[in-house]
């Protein structure tokens, strides 16, 4: 640990504050967290911290899904600029217009969208939880936003249910393409590819594994197979490479990386943590509320 991070670990003890960091942190932001996930870990951990402050390293909606889940509690996002594009792509006037085309359809939404979008949603899903809720939905008809990537894999994944998909989706993953999955495989013959589903449909396609970040960094890390092209965030392929050095990582691309995901430093962790900066989490209670409902409803489908 270097001297920034003993700081941290130190201050988060006298300032009772929990560290909460999503995968695609950098590894010095993990090494000082007290909880690392995916959006669904995330969520589920917000519910249950025992700390009066949370700071959320990651982006903005995994930061107001915590304060929706715990509004006893402060809430801060080192980084205030520190949004998903895609949580901003489909707004409520928008999301109104397709619910009145499609009245008789559950709406479902990718927890990548603002707390002002998720009032309007039946439940939201996580990547790692997409599938199991909506198979256990009790609903044949679902409009599924904004996510078309995903939403194709779980339409692929559960052919039972009529999914109507709108168009958006992760720019950072979307711009994977199969000729670069193509090429990777000819350069790494031995190494098995690991997928984010919000990747274009040719690239889940080629997939040997597809899975949420955690689950491709469980799967990696149980394989007993050596070399991986990762087709996700590139800092899964740094964590996986120092947790796992006798196995090796390809990223399927150099472009694959979140620059709102990496806007945080380990600096702008200690000074929020010291309380010089950070962005902290208000949201309307009426909002909220309504926007809980979503929230609970995938904790609870989710969990079981
Ligand atoms: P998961 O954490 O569900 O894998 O999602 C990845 C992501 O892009 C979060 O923004
Ligand atoms: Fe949003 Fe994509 Fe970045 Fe995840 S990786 S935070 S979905 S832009």
């Amino acid at each position: 640990m270097n001297e920034i991070q003993k700081r941290i670990i130190e201050l988060k003890k006298q300032n009772d504050a929990c560290i909460l960091a999503h995968c695609y942190q950098t590894h010095d932001i993990l090494e000082v967290a007290d909880f690392v996930g995916d959006s669904f870990g995330l969520a589920q951990k917000a519910a249950k911290s025992p700390n009066k402050k949370i700071i959320m390293c990651g982006v903005r909606f995994m930061a107001e899904t915590v304060k929706i889940l715990a509004p006893e509690k402060q809430v801060f996002i080192p980084q205030e600029d520190a949004g998903c594009p895609m949580a901003e792509q489909l707004d409520v006037e928008m999301l109104s217009q397709l619910k009145a085309k499609y009245p008789d359809h559950k709406v479902v939404a990718y927890i990548n969208t603002t707390a002002a979008l998720k009032t309007l949603c039946d439940v939201c899903v996580t990547s790692s939880s997409a599938v199991k809720i909506i198979k256990k939905l009790d609903a044949d008809k679902i409009l599924f936003v904004p996510d078309c990537n995903l939403g194709d894999y779980v339409k692929k994944q559960v052919p039972e249910k009529e999914i109507k998909l709108v168009s958006g989706g992760c720019p950072t993953h979307a711009k994977l393409t199969a000729d670069e999955v193509k090429n990777a495989k000819k350069a790494h013959p031995n190494a098995l590819f690991l997928v984010h589903p919000e990747c274009q449909p040719a690239v889940v396609a080629l997939a040997d594994f597809v899975g949420s970040t955690t689950e491709i960094m469980d799967f990696a890390a149980k394989s007993d197979k050596t070399e991986f092209i990762i087709g996700t965030e590139n800092s899964i392929v740094q964590h996986l490479g120092i947790e796992h050095p006798e196995k090796l990582f390809y990223p399927l691309s150099k472009d694959c990386v979140c620059h709102n995901m990496k806007l945080t430093t380990i600096a702008d962790v200690l000074h929020t943590v010291e309380g010089r900066t950070g962005f902290e989490i208000t949201i309307d209670e009426n909002e909220r509320l309504l926007a809980k409902k979503s929230i609970d409803e995938m904790l609870r489908l989710g969990n079981d």
